[in-house]
């Protein structure tokens, strides 16, 4: 498809940023919806609803990677759907998070909850969940590496990289809608302690990982492994291998950012 317009919300976080940079170089014309101003940004806040009709105004597609951590994802979805059914009912393709509806984490309740208001919302649309990112990962277990000895939780992560599902994404978002696609997974699937190992060498602060068990439904919805995908490991970028880039590009790796 050619001379799709685009608007990607969330494109200047970290997977809307990589979506954008995918589009762009595939030719495609890409507007960025943010709260801040910016160079090539339009600006609208998902929240109150200011600036979001003109947005979305004479876009084919949507994706719609923005995201509230404080439980208003659905809220940000419903005022993007009913702006979009005023815009002539584009394509939305909305990102969300493998075990959403496993994991009993508000977050995820909020996301699986967007995700039945979009399918209801009879707009066309694709919802692609995806696991784990790499930057998730790597802050949850470099924040220990500070102590002597770290515990981490008993459980698995399948990272995967932020390119890799935006790859993904770019390709849905030219594809025609298909509603719930197949789970999309990091190439691995490794224990936490591997993985903080993995921290600890990139970042030369070797530590003594110790797993430990925790208490609780959450826990035990992640050592059920409620928030894999094994039987999708799509994504090509390793942990190592991300980490390693990091060390190339001299990013701190034990930093709790992204
Ligand atoms: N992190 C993971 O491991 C993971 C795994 C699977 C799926 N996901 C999903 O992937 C998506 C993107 O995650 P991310 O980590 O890339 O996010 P992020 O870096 O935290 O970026 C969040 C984005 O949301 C935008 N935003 C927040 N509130 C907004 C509002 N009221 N109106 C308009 N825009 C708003 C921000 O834009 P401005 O600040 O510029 O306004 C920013 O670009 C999320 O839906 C997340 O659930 C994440």
């Amino acid at each position: 498809m050619v001379g799709v317009r685009i608007l990607v919300t969330g494109g200047t976080g970290r997977l809307g940023s990589a979506v954008v940079t995918r589009l762009r170089a595939a030719g495609e014309e890409v507007r960025v919806l943010s709260r801040r101003p910016g160079p090539d940004v339009v600006r609208g806040d998902l929240r109150t609803g200011r600036g979001i009709d003109s947005a979305v105004a004479g876009a084919d597609v949507v994706v719609h990677c923005a995201t509230d951590y404080l439980g208003r994802e659905a809220a940000l979805a419903r005022t993007l759907v009913e702006a979009a059914r005023w815009a002539g009912a584009p394509h939305l393709v909305y990102v969300s998070i493998v075990g959403v509806d496993r994991v009993p984490l508000g977050y995820y309740r909020a996301k699986h909850e967007t995700e039945e208001i979009i399918a209801a919302s009879g707009l066309p649309a694709t919802i692609q969940r995806a696991t784990q990112f790499h930057g998730l990962v790597r802050g949850l277990l470099a924040g220990a590496s500070r102590l002597p000895v770290v515990p981490v939780p008993r459980i698995s992560f399948q990272p995967v990289d932020v390119r890799d599902v935006a790859r993904r994404l770019a390709d849905l978002a030219l594809a025609d809608p298909a509603g719930r696609v197949p789970d999309f997974g990091g190439p691995e699937i490794l224990p936490a302690a591997e993985l903080a190992e993995a921290v600890g060498e990139a970042s030369g602060r070797r530590r003594r990982i110790v797993p430990v068990n925790v208490p609780g439904e959450t826990f035990r919805a992640y050592a059920g492994g409620g928030h894999l995908a094994p039987g999708h490991r799509d994504g090509e970028t390793t942990f190592r291998q991300y980490l390693a880039e990091r060390v190339a590009h001299g990013t701190a790796v034990h930093r709790e950012d992204s």
